[in-house]
């Protein structure tokens, strides 16, 4: 059976505006892709292998090909509609990247060819998996990666209690209302924001742990050096090496 994740980014309206779409309820991903790849301790030139978890439109794909251009990155989704976007996006690079249409809960079929990978890294994708999911595909990732390779996750979390996560949620709804500067109706104020917000995190099936359960899936799934190295409120960056 298919995900409700990958279902929910075959819908013709959220493809078509999702990266519109980033820029009022994500604006830290260009901070967090950011991040992720200054971590990187590899030169501009190296010919490095990737895996990205949960390409979408190519956002982080084409920031790490901008960042490394000699690279090749391997793709994965789940939704062919979104890749289609991401082979719009990056055709510039055409060639240095190969997409691979599929669940990357089964990310150890989907890269049984490859080994010695040096960097596996997803942005908002991973919160679709249970932390037994997740562990699981760490793991895979594991196998997949070179020694002293690196494992990097942008993506969201929830705070360890309610009173805190209902903090946050009230300052997300009012940034994303801010953003949206009233020009759409489902953003009017933090109540219709947050009904929204909690409605389609319904539907795509999100499922994101505290960043203590993200460090310990990493730690879990035989990563070293697991580390935070940015957080704002609901979002962080996390790594780990083999
Ligand atoms: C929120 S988007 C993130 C896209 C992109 N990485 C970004 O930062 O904008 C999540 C993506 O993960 C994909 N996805 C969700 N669950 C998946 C799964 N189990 N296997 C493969 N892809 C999945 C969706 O199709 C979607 O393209």
């Amino acid at each position: 059976m298919k995900a409700k994740s990958i279902e929910a980014y075959e819908a013709s309206e959220r493809v078509s505006s999702y990266d519109a779409e980033m820029e009022i309820m994500h604006p830290n991903r260009a901070k967090m892709v950011e991040v992720a790849l200054e971590i990187l301790p590899f030169d501009a030139n190296e010919r490095l292998t990737a895996v990205d978890l949960g390409v979408g439109t190519g956002y982080s794909t084409q920031r790490f090909l901008d960042s490394f251009p000699a690279s090749t990155v391997y793709a994965i989704d789940g939704s062919e509609e979104m890749i289609e976007i991401a082979r719009e996006r990056l055709k510039a690079y055409e060639g240095s990247v190969e997409y691979r249409l599929g669940d990357f809960k089964a990310l150890d079929s989907l890269t049984a060819d490859l080994s010695d990978v040096d960097v596996v890294f997803s942005s908002y994708a991973l919160h679709h998996l249970d932390r037994g999911e997740k562990e699981t595909t760490m793991r895979d990732a594991l196998t997949l990666l070179r020694d002293g390779g690196w494992f990097i996750n942008a993506d969201i979390i929830v705070a360890e209690t309610d009173e805190v996560e209902e903090r946050i949620q009230v300052l997300r709804a009012q940034g994303v209302v801010a953003r949206a500067a009233g020009l759409d109706e489902r953003f009017r104020d933090v109540a219709s924001t947050r009904q929204f917000l909690t409605a389609m995190e319904a539907v795509e099936g999100d499922m994101p742990l505290t960043l203590r359960e993200d460090l310990a899936a990493l730690d879990g799934a035989g990563f070293r050096d697991v580390a935070t190295w940015w957080q704002e409120y609901r979002e962080a960056v996390t790594a780990g090496r083999k």
